[in-house]
C-alpha cells in the first residue's frame, strides 16, 4: 500500500494550498490542473494581471526576488507547497521558509538553487556527476572570455549569461572580432548583472530534444522516475518557437538521453516534472540544461498526451501516481505579439480553429510586445511532420492586431 494523500476543500479549514511564484502561461496551466483537484491556488507574479492571476484564487504582486516580501507573504498565506515557476527568486528565503517547516519548496530548495545560474547546474552535471556537455568555461571579463575562447573552446561558442532564460543576452559567435559584443550583451542581459558568463563550444547536432522526466510516488508509495517520449523543437534566436512529440531517435541515444534525464534528476530530488533539454547526433547524447518545472516546449503535451506536462507535475507534487503515456503525434507553435500593444485582439481564430484536430491557447497577457509569447497552436495528426504542418499553420492563421 501507498502513503495516503488526502486533498482538502478549498476555501476551508482543510484546504490543500499551493502558491505558485511566477504566474505566466506555465504557471496557468499547472493552477488549472491543480484546481481542478480542488486545490487552493496563490498565485504570485511580478507585474498584475499575469496569465495565472486570473484562474488562481487570489493573486499577489510581488518583487519575488525580495526575500522579506517573500517570507510575509508565505507567512500571511501558509500554503503547504511553493512551486517555482521562474527563476529569477530569493532561493535563501525559500531555504528559510523551508527550514522553518512552514512549507516544502518543490521539487527541493537545492534544485531552484542549482538551475537558477548555469555555474551551478553545469557544474553538477558535467564535474560530479560526469554526463557528458559541450566544452564551456566561466569568465569573469571580456579577457578571460577571450582567453578561453582561444585557450579551449574555439569557434563557432555560444555566450550566455549565467541568470538567464529564454535566450536573453544570449550569442553565437564565429569569430574573434565578435567577443566584445558577445560579452557586452551578455553582461548587460543577465537578470542580476552578477558579470559571469559561461562559454560553450557549440554542439553538431542532428537534433534537440527536451525528455519530460517525472519523479512521482507509485503504487507502493516510493519514488519512481517516468520518461515521456521525446519532444523535438526548433529555436530562433534561444526562444523555442516549434516543437513536437515523439521525436524518432534512435533506441541506443533514447536509453541515453534516459540516463542522463535519471542522474541528473535523482540528483536534483524531491517530486516534480522536469524538463531535460539535450542534443543528440546519432547514438551519442550531450545534457544542456534542465528545469525543475514544466517546460516551455512542453506544451505540446495539451495535445498529444493522456495527461499534459502540467496535470504531471500537479500529481506528482501532490504524491499522487502519474501515467506520462502519449495518445497521438502532436505538434505546438508559437504565437507571438507581432506588435507592442496593451489590448491586443486576435482576430482570424475560426479559421485557424477549424482545421481538423487543432487548438489553442491564448495566455491573456496584459501587455504584447513583437516578440512576446502570446499565444500556442497546437494539432495533432498522425505522424509529427503532419502535426507540425498543422500546428504552424494554425498559428500562422491568428491575426494580432494592437489597438
Ligand atoms: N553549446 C551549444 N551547442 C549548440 N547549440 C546550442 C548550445 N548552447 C545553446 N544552443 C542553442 O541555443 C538554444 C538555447 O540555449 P539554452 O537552452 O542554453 O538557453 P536558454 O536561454 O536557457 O533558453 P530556454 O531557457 O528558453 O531554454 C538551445 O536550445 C540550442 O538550440
Ligand atoms: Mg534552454
Amino acid at each position: 500500500m501507498g502513503k495516503s494523500v488526502t486533498l482538502g476543500t478549498p476555501l476551508s479549514p482543510s484546504a490543500t494550498k499551493v502558491m505558485l511564484l511566477g504566474s505566466g502561461e506555465l504557471g496557468k496551466e499547472v493552477i488549472i490542473a491543480l484546481q481542478r483537484l480542488g486545490v487552493e491556488v496563490i498565485a504570485v507574479d511580478r507585474y498584475e494581471n499575469a496569465p495565472g492571476h486570473q484562474v488562481a484564487h487570489r493573486a499577489y504582486t510581488i518583487d519575488m526576488t525580495d526575500g522579506e516580501a517573500l517570507k510575509a507573504l508565505v507567512e500571511k498565506e501558509r500554503p503547504h507547497l511553493i512551486v517555482p515557476e521562474i527563476e529569477a527568486l530569493n532561493t535563501d528565503a525559500l531555504a528559510e521558509i523551508e527550514q522553518a517547516g512552514v512549507s516544502k519548496v518543490i521539487p527541493t530548495v537545492k534544485a531552484v538553487q542549482l538551475t537558477m545560474n548555469r555555474e551551478g547546474i553545469r557544474c553538477l552535471a558535467a564535474e560530479t556527476l560526469k554526463l557528458p556537455t559541450s566544452p564551456y568555461a566561466f569568465a569573469r571579463s571580456e579577457a578571460e572570455l577571450a582567453a578561453s575562447i582561444d585557450a579551449d573552446i574555439g569557434y563557432p561558442c555560444f555566450i550566455k549569461p549565467t541568470m538567464s532564460s529564454s535566450g536573453k543576452g544570449q550569442s553565437r559567435i564565429t569569430q574573434a572580432s565578435e567577443v566584445k559584443a558577445a560579452w557586452d550583451y551578455a553582461a548587460s542581459g543577465g537578470r542580476v548583472d552578477q558579470g559571469v558568463v559561461i562559454v560553450e563550444g557549440q554542439i553538431d547536432f542532428d537534433f534537440e530534444i527536451t525528455l519530460l522526466t517525472v519523479r512521482a510516488n507509485n503504487t507502493a508509495g516510493e519514488v519512481q522516475t517516468y520518461y515521456c517520449d521525446p519532444i523535438g523543437h526548433r529555436q530562433e534566436r534561444g526562444d523555442y518557437v516549434e516543437s513536437w512529440q515523439p521525436q524518432a531517435m534512435t533506441a541506443a541515444a533514447l536509453e541515453a538521453a534516459q540516463q542522463v534525464a535519471k542522474s541528473i534528476t535523482d540528483a536534483l530530488g524531491g517530486l516534480g516534472l522536469f524538463g531535460v533539454e539535450l542534443f543528440v547526433k546519432g547514438d551519442q547524447v550531450w545534457f544542456s540544461e534542465v528545469s525543475p518545472r514544466p517546460h516551455d516546449t512542453g506544451m505540446v503535451t495539451m495535445c498529444s498526451q493522456r495527461f499534459n506536462e502540467f496535470e504531471l507535475h500537479a500529481r506528482a507534487i501532490l504524491g499522487l501516481p502519474v501515467d506520462v503515456v502519449l495518445t497521438k503525434p502532436g505538434a505546438s507553435a508559437v504565437i507571438y505579439g507581432s506588435v507592442d500593444s496593451k489590448s491586443l485582439s486576435y482576430a482570424g481564430i475560426e479559421a485557424a480553429l477549424a482545421i481538423p484536430d487543432s487548438d489553442l491557447r491564448l495566455f491573456g497577457k496584459p501587455e504584447a510586445f513583437v516578440r512576446r509569447r502570446m499565444g500556442v497552436a497546437l494539432a495533432t495528426a498522425d505522424d509529427v511532420t503532419e502535426a507540425r504542418v498543422k500546428a504552424t499553420k494554425v498559428a500562422s492563421l491568428v491575426k494580432t492586431q494592437g489597438k
